[in-house]
């Protein structure tokens, strides 16, 4: 089976580096932290530069885990950073999320962090999500949700600066909506003790998201929106809090 075509609406710039090298497992991942214990066998999925794989590597002690990233330059950061930070129980490869490279049952825990929103077929790589998962192994899986954010002050320019991001990551393949749909994705994959909570991540400074997303919209041609944020991200007390769906389950024993 083919992978569907998409793009990943982020990219790989200076912005977006900088947006994803400030997040960790605590602020984060902090909804995988009951299921994490010494020695198990993790995956990364979607892994990026690797910055909670490794928070990851550091709490499973004898355990392993793997990063795995389409983007060849993510999974070298992952490997530099790994050798530059002295953790020897993490390894990153290159691969789909829609064909993991790994024979079934071959983890304790898939961690997957803000990789199914750029997905064009989230229930297929649910579905080897579940593939590569031990009987009784954890799933833990987080996206945004753009239909809670807050943003202000509010003004029509806003709203249609955002908006047209959202158009932008739908029309790339995206999802900007799955937040809410993750449970039903898992358990309709086969995922049972299906758990699901949304929390909110404050920007500050605004122009952490601000310039991320004028970026995007000034490459896709829209200058007019990439302006508004540009001018919103300078307000004093403007605010962008992003809505964060977190998701756990269970692959079944038998
Ligand atoms: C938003 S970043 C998230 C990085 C990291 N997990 C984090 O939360 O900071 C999404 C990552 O998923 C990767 N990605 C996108 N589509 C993918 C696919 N089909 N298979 C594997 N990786 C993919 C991108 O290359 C990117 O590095």
């Amino acid at each position: 089976m083919t992978a569907p075509i998409e793009t990943y609406t982020l990219g790989y710039d200076a912005y977006a580096m900088r947006f994803l090298v400030r997040r960790s497992l605590e602020s984060h991942g902090a909804f995988i932290l009951p299921f994490v214990v010494p020695g198990l066998e993790v995956l990364d999925v979607g892994c990026g530069p690797g910055v909670m794989t490794l928070d990851l590597a550091r709490r499973i002690g004898t355990g392993r885990i793997t990063g795995l990233d389409m983007n060849e330059a993510q999974v070298r950061m992952g490997v530099q950073a790994a050798a530059a930070g002295g953790v020897s129980n993490a390894q990153f490869e290159t691969g789909s999320a829609y064909a993991l490279p790994f024979p079934d049952a071959s983890f304790d825990l898939l961690f997957s962090h803000a990789l199914l929103e750029h997905l064009r077929e989230p229930q297929r790589a649910m579905a080897e999500f579940l593939r590569v998962l031990r009987p009784g192994g954890v799933l833990g899986v987080a996206t945004p949700d753009w239909g809670g954010f807050l943003f202000g002050p509010p003004s029509p320019a806003l709203t249609a600066a955002v908006q047209a991001y959202m158009g932008l990551q739908q029309r790339n393949g995206g999802d900007v909506s799955i937040g809410r749909r993750l449970g039903q994705i898992a358990a309709d994959a086969g995922f049972e003790q299906v758990r699901q909570r949304a929390r909110y991540e404050n920007y500050d400074p605004l122009s952490i998201i601000g310039e991320l997303l004028a970026f995007q919209l000034e490459d896709d041609g829209q200058p007019e929106h990439a302006a508004t944020l540009r001018a919103w991200q300078r307000t004093p007390h403007g605010m962008f809090s992003q809505a964060w769906v977190a998701c756990t389950g269970r692959k079944p024993l038998r």
